[in-house]
């Protein structure tokens, strides 16, 4: 079931999300409206608070960046990321991307982020997992993962460009009520 995205400045966005302790079949369909959500919006990565619901749950798919790949261009759900409870236990470097959110639409802005992250995380059945990785999905792990923490990526924003969004903001909620 595709669920409403909450978006900025909905104070939803700021609470902190709770650890998973029961692995069941709420758990399994709140991933399942997860993943059919973000496809719906066009994401390439979901946080549950997003959909209103404060767990520590994400979701990533990325699409497959490898030219010489004939899925080039594609997310295929076998690449797709279900993580709960994620801890970021290693981070160094630093990269910047230009980053969207569907809970900021139509806004896109570079931020800098660790480069290289190992995270640890559960699935979907409550199995231990590992990941290390760096680049874009290095990005998407950590860009979620603060909207687990109650933050949204506009927030890394200086003082200056966040002043900016803000006023633009304003006049985009403005027009469309
Ligand atoms: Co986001």
């Amino acid at each position: 079931m595709i669920r409403e995205i909450v978006t900025y400045p909905n104070p939803i966005l700021r609470k902190k999300s709770q650890d998973v302790t029961v692995f069941d079949k709420e758990l399994h369909t709140l991933l399942d409206d997860m993943y059919e959500t973000m496809l719906h919006e066009s994401g390439v990565g979901l946080a549950a608070i997003q959909v209103g619901v404060d767990k520590n749950v994400l979701i990533i798919n990325l699409p497959i960046e490898d030219e010489d790949d004939p899925n080039c261009g594609k997310q295929l759900k076998e690449n797709l990321i279900e993580a709960i409870n994620p801890v970021i236990t290693h981070k160094d470097g630093a990269q910047v991307f230009n980053e969207g959110c569907l809970s900021v639409p139509g806004f896109h802005a570079e931020i800098t982020r660790a480069k290289h992250i190992v995270v640890e995380y559960h699935n979907r059945d409550g199995q231990k997992q590992k990941m290390e990785c760096e680049g874009f999905l290095a990005v998407a792990w950590q860009h979620e993962m603060e909207h687990l923490s109650g933050h949204v990526f506009i927030e890394n924003l200086s003082y200056l460009k966040r002043k900016k969004f803000e006023k633009e903001w304003k006049r985009q909620l403005k027009n469309k009520n």
